[in-house]
């Protein structure tokens, strides 16, 4: 289980006049996602999502609130007193946020992440791209702790052959990213992150470069690897940033809209059509103009103060 309390982010940054100045991109965000399910996190761009998303992942630090996965804490909030900060540099040294999190608080959290853009790495093969992640996990000293088995270097490759193998990409094990469409470059980010096994996989605007036909054949392919999780009792939890309406409505259990910047949630709406769902079910239908009456409402509410 995933519990976001009260998440706030503010980024000191410097404007052309040379002065300090603030900007909150997330403001009081507090949810709590059950295992196993498929949640999206909507909005407009600039509105915050991949702060959020990077902040539960570990990746940022928040300036506000905690998020907790199974009880542990992902990362400390920076300090904001100077007695905090005290405290926090005779804990940490000089050792920056995300190095604590990595070697500090074992053992870590199991997640993936799938970047929208540089998912993966050009000058490795696919097959190479895989058995890193395999291997970055395999060296990972947290997941001995947490009673992992370490893999020996021919189980590694066989591993990540099978999951390409389940993505569609077995015949392309050899190729380089540049060698294959967006679509399948995409296909390679998430053999990738189900190559590890993780508990939560976060996708940060996965299927936004590709075109509509591949989109929806991607998203019905995540639908299926998410549902084969699920009968294995270890059931993944995905939760997936997105703009596009649609995509949030056919593919979650809930859909989480974030209001313009700063992001706070705005509505959280949950979807109970059954699975496999038709995208043109009338139920879906109803949620998504409900969604697009919201932002409407947004969009009219900035144009008035402009005037
Ligand atoms: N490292 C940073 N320093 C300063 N501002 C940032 C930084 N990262 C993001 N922002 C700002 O925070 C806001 C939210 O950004 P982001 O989370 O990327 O939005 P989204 O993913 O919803 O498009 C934007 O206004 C962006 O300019
Ligand atoms: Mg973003």
């Amino acid at each position: 289980m995933i519990e976001a309390k009260s998440i706030g982010k503010f980024f000191s940054v410097v404007n052309e006049k040379g002065l300090a100045e603030g900007l909150t991109a997330v403001l009081n965000v507090s949810i709590t996602i059950p295992d196993g399910k498929i949640v999206s996190l909507l909005g407009p761009s600039g509105c915050g999502k991949s702060t959020f998303l990077e902040i539960l992942a570990g990746l940022q630090a928040p300036t506000d609130g905690t998020i907790h996965i199974d009880g542990k804490l992902v990362l400390e909030p920076l300090p904001a007193t100077r007695k905090e900060q005290i405290a926090y540099r005779r804990r940490y040294r000089f050792i920056s946020p995300l190095a604590n999190g990595v070697f500090r608080d074992r053992p870590k959290h199991d997640i993936a992440m799938i970047f929208q853009d540089y998912a993966v790495f050009p000058w490795m093969t696919a097959l190479q791209n895989v058995v890193f992640a395999l291997k970055l996990r395999n060296a990972a000293p947290s997941f001995a702790v947490g009673g992992a088995v370490k893999l020996k270097k021919r189980e590694i490759e066989d591993k990540a052959l099978y999951y390409l193998h389940k993505v569609g990409l077995a015949a392309s094990a050899y190729k380089y990213p540049s060698q294959l469409s967006g679509g399948m470059r995409q296909r390679l980010a998430l053999a990738r992150a189900l190559s590890v096994e993780p508990k939560i996989i976060l996708m940060d605007e996965p299927f936004a470069a590709v075109d509509a036909l591949t989109r929806e054949k991607l998203q019905d392919e995540l639908l299926r690897l998410w549902d084969e999780t699920a009968g294995t009792g270890n059931p993944v939890t995905i939760i997936l940033v997105t703009h596009d309406v649609q995509e949030a409505v056919y593919l979650s259990d809930e859909v989480v809209v974030f209001s313009p910047s700063p992001g706070s949630i705005r509505n959280r709406i949950l979807v109970s059509v059954k699975r496999p769902r038709a995208r043109t079910d009338a139920e879906l239908a109803e949620i998504h103009e409900r969604i697009l009456a919201m932002f409407q409402y947004d969009i009219n509410q900035e144009a008035d103060y402009s005037i």
